[in-house]
Formats: structure tokens, sequence, C-alpha cells
């Protein structure tokens, strides 16, 4: 049952999330969009870098099991840790000019579905359902911005980075 409910939670919330933040930077970067809907092969590298540029989950948390410094930091045993995967992915000895969305950069190091033994196990599924959602989005929408006036809200979470809504507007294909 345990694992039925990190499955279901982690099946959901997690796309949704990659959703609205790739949405919300295609919207950001229009030359990007509309490079999107005239090479939809390159939709897939455009995703990983919106997974490493917005990292859905922000953090996971662990409990140290041994004493161990960090940094000149002391970190107990049972401490909490909080791992700030969003900050991890934009640490600039890993990704050089880390605040630029490039489509073309190298993200085989991105820690967005995790590391190691409880690395995530819907990764690939995560993104082919965003593929797919985005190659049919721009084979009918172009121009895509956001509903004038809108005020982006953040759900309230230090885990997951996500709006509430996105509103858009568009023009038809
Ligand atoms: C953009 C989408 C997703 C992101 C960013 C994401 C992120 C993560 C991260 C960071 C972990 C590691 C947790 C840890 O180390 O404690 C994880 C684990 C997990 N994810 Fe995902 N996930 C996504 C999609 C999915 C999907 C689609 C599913 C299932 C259909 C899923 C199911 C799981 C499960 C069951 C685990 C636990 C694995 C384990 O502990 O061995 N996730 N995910």
């Amino acid at each position: 049952m345990a694992f039925n409910i990190t499955l279901f939670i982690g099946g959901t919330e997690t796309t949704q999330a990659l959703a609205i933040l790739a949405m919300d930077t295609f919207i950001k970067y229009p030359e990007i969009q509309k490079h999107l809907i005239a090479n939809p092969q390159d939709i897939p590298k455009a995703l990983n870098e919106v997974l490493r540029f917005r990292s859905p989950i922000m953090s996971m948390p662990r409990i140290a099991k041994q004493d161990f410094e960090f940094k000149g930091n002391l970190i107990k045993k049972n401490d909490l840790v909080n791992l700030w995967i969003g900050s991890a992915n934009h640490d600039p000895a890993v990704f050089p000019n880390p605040d630029s969305f490039d489509i073309n950069r190298d993200n085989s190091k991105l820690i967005t579905f995790g590391y190691g033994i409880h690395y995530c196990i819907g990764s690939v599924l995560a993104k082919l359902e965003m593929r797919i959602l985005f190659e049919v989005i721009f084979q009918h929408m172009k121009d895509i911005r956001l509903q004038p006036g809108t005020v982006l809200k953040r759900i309230p979470s230090t885990v997951v980075y996500c709006y509430q809504e996105l509103p858009v507007i568009f023009n038809r294909i």
C-alpha cells in the first residue's frame, strides 16, 4: 500500500508541475517556442533543459545515518538534511552559465530525478508523456502567451515547484 501511494503521488503532481513549468518556460522564451514548432525533433532536449532549469521537485529530505562533516558544517546522526535539487541543477561547476536556458547543453548530470538506489522509477514515462503532450500542443497552437493581467501564484510547497494555474491564450496553427 505504501508503495502504491508513493507511485500514485510520484506519478501525478510531478508531471503536472513539469507540464506547467515547461509551458511557462516556452512562453518566457518565445524564440524557443517558435523553434520547437518548426523543429519538433528538438522537443525532448528542450524538455530535458526544462527539467534542469526549473526542477519540478526542488528538494528531497534525508536523515543522516551517522555524524559527518560537509563543507565545514557538522551534520549529526539523525539530523534531517534537506537536499536542494533545484540548486544542484544550477551548480556552475557542473552546468556552465547555469541561469541561461540552453536546449543544446549537456544535461547528462542533472539530478532532477534523484540519484542512486531511489532514482525515479517513472523518469522515462514522465519524459514520454511530456514529449507527446508538447508534440500535440505545437501541432495546433502557436504564439502561446500568458493571459494578460495574470499574476502567477506558486503552490505552497518547498518540494514541488509549480504554479496554481497557468491561463494562456494562443493562435491556432
Ligand atoms: C517530472 C516528473 C518527475 C519528477 C521530477 C520526479 C522526481 C523524483 C525524484 C527526485 C525521486 C527521488 C526521491 C528520493 O530520492 O527520495 C523520485 C522517485 C520516485 N518517483 Fe518520480 N518523478 C517524476 C515522475 C514520476 C512518475 C511519472 C512516476 C510514476 C509513474 C514516479 C514515481 C516515482 C517513485 C515510485 C519513486 C520512488 C523510487 C524509490 O524510492 O525507489 N515519478 N521521483
